[in-house]
């Protein structure tokens, strides 16, 4: 779908279909309306005086009549209440813009921007806000699929995004660059995820990450199972050796010249299935544990992002990536392993394996790049999606602040984070007999023990960790997220760098 911006004094011939917002309760339309259209501007405020129409969220209005200048059709969109309009809300009404021009088989849209502005949502926010969403709305993973018959839903050509007065021109076009580059990453994202694991294993992963270091200009090493050997990452090979899959470690590197101002490193899981290993998870809903790799999937596209958006800080991504498989060669619970930093963890429970991971990825972050902000993103366990669902990413760490600043940053995505607590007392379930750690500990707490397991390998004052158990993936189609991978992390993440 292709999106560009457009002055409305300067189109001339009419597209198939226009689209504005209209709040509850008013009693005229906006404003903005009459200088996009003043037919429409007329038929919308009939509608609205008749009261076939008034503006609810979920209510969508459609005419066509010659005497529209802008285009053959008209959608009004009811936004609902003024004073509960923001961000999210915006979203959802902009997915369903997209959806009814769908259903109406326009394949070329324009969209009255200024009609979405309310309260608390700013007009030069909006214009990045509707194409970042219109893309994210336009994503399907159908590539397996055989193309659907005509008098299905057709998809959107092109989509011009409104905008009177000459002078934001350029703040427009920054928006719009910065949309594409934002949505490129998180459909890179998804399309990571959604991938089967037959098709995205370890090394399947760490090609497309060379792939990004290769267009972003980004250095890369990709650290196979000999190298992680050598570095006697006991965690990652621990997790590995009951697969064919050989593991890879991914290290990708942004603005290393701006160092001297501190380094922020990024770790993503990549589990690229998980079957929990000889502790086998049951069937009913395995198939969905190819998403187990979304945290490193987050990472790279984040690194995606970042090789374009070119913020003044360094940053490092790093992803280790495994596949979870029970065999003769597969670890077992009570094995006893030694992690790269030394701290020797007795595995309870092989389904626990994230955590051996990424207690490596970390303790190899900060000895290595010892970064100012150390951040890891993980699938990391179902007790974080039966606490939030999918409505927020549990949110630990060591740093206050940084906690306050991903907080504030998901706000704005959309992106939440609820923070739990990180008390030593927990520690007590998972303290070792016969080594130093247990790998899962039994009375409760899932999300908060693993997260004080990682800890462990965290020898950095300012820490953050991610679970998005719950929100990387969803069951059933959302508004701006279809049903599957959420590519959840990556907007949070570009929006948290732009203050970083
Ligand atoms: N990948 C899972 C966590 C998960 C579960 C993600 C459901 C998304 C949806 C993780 O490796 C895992 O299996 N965790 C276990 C930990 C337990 C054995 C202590 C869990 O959450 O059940
Ligand atoms: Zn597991
Ligand atoms: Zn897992």
């Amino acid at each position: 779908m292709k999106i560009v911006n457009g002055l409305v004094s300067e189109t001339t011939s009419k597209a198939n279909l226009l689209i504005a917002g209209v709040f509850q309760n008013q009693k005229t339309p906006p404003a903005a309306l009459s200088t996009t259209d003043s037919e429409a501007f007329r038929l919308a405020k009939r509608a609205l005086e008749k009261k076939r129409f008034i503006g609810t969220q979920r209510e969508v209005f459609t005419t066509d009549r010659e005497a529209l200048t802008q285009a053959e059709a008209l959608a009004l969109i009811g936004l609902g209440k003024p004073e509960e309009w923001n961000r999210e809300r915006a979203r959802q009404c902009i997915a369903r813009a997209l959806h009814t021009a769908r259903r109406l088989h326009a394949r070329t849209v324009r969209f009255a921007a200024e009609t979405f502005q309310g309260p608390s949502v700013a007009l030069a926010d909006l214009y990045e806000l509707i194409p970042e969403t219109l893309w994210l709305s336009d994503y399907r993973f159908d590539k397996y699929k055989k193309k659907e018959e005509s008098g299905q839903d057709k998809p959107v050509e092109s989509v011009h995004i409104l905008y009177s007065k000459k002078a934001r021109l350029d703040s427009v076009s920054k928006a719009l660059n910065r949309a594409r580059t934002v949505t490129d990453a998180v459909l890179f994202t998804r399309n990571l995820i959604n991938e089967p694991a037959n098709v995205m294993p370890p090394q399947e992963i760490a090609a497309r990450a060379r792939e990004v270091a290769r267009e972003g200009k980004l250095r890369i090493e990709v650290f196979g199972l000999s190298e992680i050997k050598r570095k006697g990452m006991g965690g990652i090979i621990a997790v590995s050796q009951g697969s064919k899959q050989p593991p890879v470690l991914i290290v990708l590197e942004y603005g290393k010249s701006y160092a001297q101002r501190g380094t922020i490193c990024l770790v993503g899981k990549g589990v690229t299935f998980d079957t929990g290993g000889i502790s086998i998870k049951p069937s009913q809903d395995m198939e969905k544990m190819k998403y187990d790799m979304s945290g490193a999937a987050c990472v790279i596209g984040t690194m995606k992002g970042v090789s374009r958006l070119k913020p003044k800080v360094h940053i490092v991504g790093i992803a280790p990536c495994v596949e979870n498989m029970p065999s003769g060669s597969a670890q077992r619970p009570g094995d006893i392993i030694r992690m790269f930093n030394g701290k020797s963890v007795e595995v309870i429970n092989t389904d626990a394996e994230g955590r051996l991971i990424l207690g490596d990825a970390l303790a190899y972050a900060a000895a290595r790049f010892k970064p100012k902000t150390l951040i890891d993103i993980a699938t990391l366990t179902g007790a974080c999606r039966v606490v939030f669902a999918d409505k927020a990413i549990g949110l630990l760490g060591t740093d206050e602040r940084l906690i306050q600043n991903l907080r504030a940053a998901g706000e704005k995505t959309g992106e939440r984070c609820w923070p739990l607590p990180l008390w030593e007392e927990y520690f007590e379930q998972i303290r070792g007999h016969h080594s130093d750690i247990l790998n899962t500990g039994a009375g409760g707490g899932g999300t908060i023990t693993a997260a004080l397991f990682l800890k462990q390998f965290v020898s950095v004052k300012s820490w953050a960790h991610l679970d998005i158990a719950g929100t990387a993936w969803v069951n059933s189609d959302k508004p701006y997220r279809a049903r599957g991978a959420t590519g959840v992390g990556v907007r949070l993440f570009l929006e948290w760098l732009r203050n970083a």
